[in-house]
């Protein structure tokens, strides 16, 4: 992995004919070469380096991002806590989230990470509905935690603050559940790690710019289906083990990558134990799966997969 990535001066037009030593440079070059703004960020960094503190965080492909700021903030604990070394390209970004590929810390073993970064009006249009509400444990404004809707209305009135942190709960949810599942098995990213609004994981695919598609973007061979589909069931049930249920399912919160399905997008994740109404939600993750595999010749029936599923959660029977 090149850590350096455009900071070195080699990769600088302005340097290659030329000395990298300033003194060598005519004076009214000098100036324009200190103008550059990779020289000077290259001039900070080594710096930086020499007094034996990290140069700051400031990648390049943020540069003319209008949320600059905003994602800058949102990545820069990843970048302190040795996690990140660079942002690279934008995965995509959906309504309530920006998907970021970063290249990875050495320390991470991995060469990118996807940093996913939830946008302000997130903080403006927290899910209110109220089977994801009563499905999950529940945080005052000071972040404590409480069972059922009680607390939750008790902070109607609530401040900005207790707001924002419920929302960072909510995101916290989500890492919680992909850490929980991933390390029972599940075939999701490995998270990494969760900071305020942005949570960071393995990344999926190829090069910066060749994501993994989604699996609704997929043909598959009639071949493969089959044990795929088998895989997704498995996955779910694996879950329901865990008292999770992905709550979202469908097609395009599957990736496709090397023959493989990885899972993604557990924000609406919610937990059997705090809402029975659950059964309705796992109903509809299998039916969306099945109706995708429909397409190519697989033969389910959702319904009679989603009972049998319940009542042997319900049995205790996983
Ligand atoms: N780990 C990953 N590796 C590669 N691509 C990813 C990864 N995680 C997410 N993506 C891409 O980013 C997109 C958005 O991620 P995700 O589904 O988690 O967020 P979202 O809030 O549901 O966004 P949307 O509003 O688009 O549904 C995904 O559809 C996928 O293309
Ligand atoms: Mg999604």
């Amino acid at each position: 992995m090149d850590t350096n990535r455009s900071t070195t001066p080699d990769d600088l037009d302005l340097l290659s004919n030329s000395e990298a030593d300033s003194a060598s440079i005519p004076r009214n070059q000098k100036a324009s070469y200190e103008a550059n703004t990779d020289v000077q960020r290259w001039l900070r960094e080594q710096e930086a380096e020499r007094a034996g503190t990290k140069p700051p965080f400031n990648p390049s492909f943020l540069a003319h991002q209008r949320d600059r700021p905003w994602v800058l903030s949102s990545l820069e604990t990843f970048y302190e806590d040795d996690l990140i070394t660079d942002v690279l390209a934008m995965v995509k970004s959906g309504k309530e989230a920006t998907v970021y590929c970063c290249a990875a810390h050495p320390s991470t073993g991995l060469e990118y990470v996807a940093a996913k970064v939830y946008r302000p009006r997130m903080f403006r249009s927290l899910r209110n509905d109220a089977v994801y509400r009563a499905s999950r444990p529940q945080v005052d404004a000071k972040g404590r935690e409480g069972r059922g809707a009680k607390r939750w209305n008790a902070t109607a009135k609530e401040t900005e603050r207790g707001r924002a942190a419920k929302i960072t709960a909510w995101i916290r949810y989500e890492y919680e559940t992909q850490r929980l599942l991933y390390d029972a098995g599940a075939d999701a990213p490995r998270p990494l790690a969760q900071s305020g609004n942005a949570v960071l994981m393995e990344y999926i695919g190829g090069e910066p710019g060749t994501p993994a598609p989604l699996l609704r973007e997929v043909t598959l061979g009639r071949e493969e289906a089959a044990p795929l589909f088998e895989r997704v069931l498995r996955n779910i049930e694996l879950w329901l083990a865990c008292d999770r249920v992905h709550g979202d399912l469908s097609a395009y919160n599957m990736l496709y990558w090397d023959g493989a399905i990885t899972i993604i997008d557990f924000a609406q994740a919610v937990d059997p134990r705090y809402n029975p109404a659950v059964g309705d939600l796992l109903a509809r993750d299998i039916a969306r799966v099945c109706q995708y595999f429909a397409r190519f010749g697989v033969e389910a029936d959702a319904a009679a997969l989603a009972s049998d599923l319940w009542l042997r959660y319900l049995r205790a029977d996983l």
